[in-house]
């Protein structure tokens, strides 16, 4: 069933057969798709399309790159993309589908963004518990990757409401599956560096969580000497070479990162100045360059609005000196 889209070009659609297979073609076709989890809804995109996953942190407005979770139907196509140590296949068993989002290592040369993991090397994973969320990631195909359908610094959506109050015309498509069950997003839990450790309570009790793993959950703000929740002051992708930024000429031996029409970049963002492209490019661009033989990345300014905000947020703590 299709409601009434006369006064919203967004389509919102019953979390049924045919919304699903309408939401399912826009994911494929790179474009925004809010779903409901039993947590909270999301703002879905292929996780494996950099445009795509670039289109999320425009329509949030988020000033920075927070990784994002990766959702999936289920186990089996998790293990593509992730490492699962013991701890993650016990914890998996015990709690997937549900409202636990896993940190685990990314498989090197998978097809996900690395916009996803905000160039991190590792990735956050959730099997949802909704079984309508669950229909629809099996039928779009790929890995979806979603942040809550808010914009940011706003409350999580419960409701498709919320979703499309927040969002108008930018979310192709919202599936409507009522209120959300939980109503909190799910608890992130990284096992990438060895010991677990909590980066954010959420749907699951963490009594629960400890009681399986058998000890008690340090938490990220607790012991800030390990590198990990990427929030405003976590940790970030840095280049192993210094960075510098707003640079108009580069040495001999540097790189030169591009943005806008210019034949010097050794590596262009955009060469037509289209913010969401670059942002999409960001971190593959830097990776690359990090592995060439330059003795520094030296990178052009970059406008100060829309994702070019959350561009110079990155560049800007990737530009930090090492200690
Ligand atoms: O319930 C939920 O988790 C909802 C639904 C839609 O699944 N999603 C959600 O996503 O709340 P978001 O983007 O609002 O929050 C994801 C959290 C952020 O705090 C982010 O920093 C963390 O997960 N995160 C994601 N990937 C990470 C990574 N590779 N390493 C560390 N933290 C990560
Ligand atoms: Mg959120």
């Amino acid at each position: 069933m299709k409601y009434s889209t006369m006064t919203h070009p967004t389509q919102t659609y019953a979390l049924e057969l045919e919304g699903i297979e309408v939401a399912a073609d826009a994911i494929k076709a790179g474009k925004l798709v809010a779903f409901p989890t039993e947590t909270v809804y999301g703002l879905g995109a292929d996780a494996t399309n950099d445009i795509a996953v670039a289109k999320i942190f425009d329509a949030k407005g988020r000033p920075h790159f927070n990784p994002l979770i990766v959702h999936l139907p289920d186990l089996e196509s998790a293990t593509d993309i992730a490492r699962f140590d013991k701890h993650a296949e016990n914890l998996s068993h015990e709690f997937w589908p549900g409202a636990l989002t896993l940190v685990l290592p990314r498989i090197a040369g998978s097809a996900l963004s690395l916009l996803v993991s905000a160039g991190l090397p590792t990735v956050a994973i959730r099997i949802p518990a909704h079984e309508g969320a669950r229909m629809f990631l099996r039928a779009a195909g790929c890995p979806i990757a979603a942040p809550s359908a808010n914009r940011s610094g706003h409350i999580s959506p419960t409701t498709a409401q919320h979703v499309s109050e927040a969002f108008g015309d930018e979310v192709a498509t919202i599936l409507d599956g009522g209120p959300c069950r939980i109503g909190v997003e799910s608890t992130v839990l990284d096992l990438s560096g060895g010991d677990p450790m909590l980066l954010r309570p959420g749907g699951v009790p963490i009594e629960e969580l400890e009681q399986v793993l058998g000890r008690t959950l340090p938490t990220a703000d607790a012991t800030d000497n390990r590198p990990r929740g990427p929030g405003m002051a976590g940790p970030h992708y840095r280049p192993s070479i210094p960075l510098h930024l707003d640079a108009t000429t580069h040495r001999p031996g540097e790189a030169l990162l591009g943005f806008g029409p210019t034949e010097a970049a050794t590596l262009n963002l955009s060469e037509t100045g289209d913010l969401r492209e670059a942002a999409a490019n960001l971190f593959a661009h830097l990776h690359a360059l990090d592995r060439g033989s330059f003795s520094a990345i030296t990178a052009m300014p970059i406008p100060d609005h829309g994702l070019g905000r959350a561009i110079n947020d990155r560049l800007r703590r990737a530009a930090m000196p090492h200690e």
